[in-house]
Order: structure tokens, then sequence, then C-alpha cells
């Protein structure tokens, strides 16, 4: 099982404040700012783009992971490679070829990564996962953040680490201390968390205790 790291969605951060958003993560020991970009179309919901991912770059060499919930995914890799992403994560369901544009992410120095929605079957990203860093198996529809975590994707999780032991897996929407233990069950080790963190009294806790769940 590959090592566990912890991913605070800066969706549920101040995004007024972005840059002290994230030193603040990393001192808590995040490994991951994860970085949600929606663009009104694949998704019913606006966040950001490469001229924010920029702009926090000249504050942090944090590990800058873009979960890309676009349309044609494609158009955007250039802008986001040179904005200074560390991770290009495309949904599959809007890639047209999905091993092409992996391909590109890693020439222009980026971490590749797919991602699936709750209704598509895992075995869509079997074809690629040779060449991925990440899968990212979503727990809530894409779109929002604070939503109720969906058990019934975990299957997907279990089938992914059965066939890959030593593949990242992220899950992403409605992890927290309680959730966790599902997902870590099932063999993910990449965990997004977003309103439980961001809503913590004490997030340094819940940062804490979603690592030790996975290293359980
Ligand atoms: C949802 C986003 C998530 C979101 C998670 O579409 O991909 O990253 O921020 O938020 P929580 O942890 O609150 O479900
Ligand atoms: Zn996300």
């Amino acid at each position: 099982m590959p090592q566990a790291k912890i991913a605070p969605s800066l969706l549920s951060g101040d995004f007024a404040n972005l840059a002290a958003e994230c030193k603040r993560m990393l001192e808590l020991g995040a490994d991951y700012l994860h970085m949600d970009v929606m663009d009104g179309h694949f998704v019913p919901n606006l966040t950001l783009g490469p001229p924010i991912v920029k702009s926090l770059r000249k504050h942090t060499d944090a590990f800058l992971d873009c979960h890309l919930m676009v349309s044609e995914p494609e158009k955007w890799v250039n802008d986001f490679a040179r904005a200074g992403a560390s991770m290009y994560t495309f949904h599959i369901e809007a890639a047209e070829d999905a091993g092409a544009l992996i391909r590109r992410i890693k020439d222009l120095g980026m971490r590749a990564g797919i991602a699936v929605k709750p209704a598509t079957p895992i075995e869509a990203v079997y074809p690629f996962a040779a060449q991925l860093d990440q899968v990212l198996v979503m727990t809530v529809e894409p779109g929002f953040g604070g939503q109720r975590f969906m058990p019934h994707c975990m299957p997907k999780v279990e089938a992914l680490r059965a066939r890959y032991p030593s593949l990242d897996i992220q899950v992403d929407g409605g992890l927290d201390l309680e959730t966790i233990e599902q997902a870590a069950r099932a063999g993910a080790n990449v965990i997004v968390a977003g309103s439980s963190i961001f809503g913590a009294d004490d997030p340094k806790h819940v940062i804490d205790g979603l690592r030790q769940c996975v290293l359980a």
C-alpha cells in the first residue's frame, strides 16, 4: 500500500486569503493542497482557474493537486502547467482521448490523474492505469463541497486496489473522521477533505485522524 497523503480541499477555505490558508494547512501536516477547478458546464458551479494557481504558486512550493471538473480538459493543460500545477487530474467522462491527454500532461512536467464520477464504472480507467500517477474515485457527485459520502462507491476502490497494489488511489467528497474508515479499508490512500478540515475547531486533529486511519 502506498503512502498516506492528506489533501485539504481549498474549496472550503477562504478564497480571499488562499496563500495564508495554504500555509496554515501545510503547517498542520497537509501533504497536498487540493484545488477544485469547475467550469459551470461539466459541473453546475464555477470556482477557479490558472490565474489563481499561478498567484498561489508565487507563495508556496506545495504540491498543488488540481482536480479538473471541466468539459474539454485538453484545453487547459498548457495553462495549468505554466501556472505551476503539480498534478492534473481530469474526468474520464469529459476526455476525448485519455491516453493522449496523459502523455501531454506528463510531457509538460505535471503528474497525471484520472477521476471517475460515482456512476462511472472503474473499468474505464484500467486501460490507462499503468500510465497514471493517481486515480480519483469520486465519493459524491462532483460540483460542491459539503455533501454526504456515498459508501456504494467503495467496491470501485476495492477493485482498483486489488488490481494495482501500489497505485495512488484518491477519494474525494464527504470524507471525515467517520467515513474515512470505509475508504481506508477499501484501499484509498490519498484523502481529500474540505468541510471536515476547514470546518473543524481543531483541523490538525482531523488531518492526523484521517492519516492514522489510512495507516492503520
Ligand atoms: C467536490 C470537490 C471536492 C470538495 C470536497 O466536487 O471535488 O474536492 O471540495 O468537499 P467535502 O470534503 O466538503 O465533501
Ligand atoms: Zn475535488
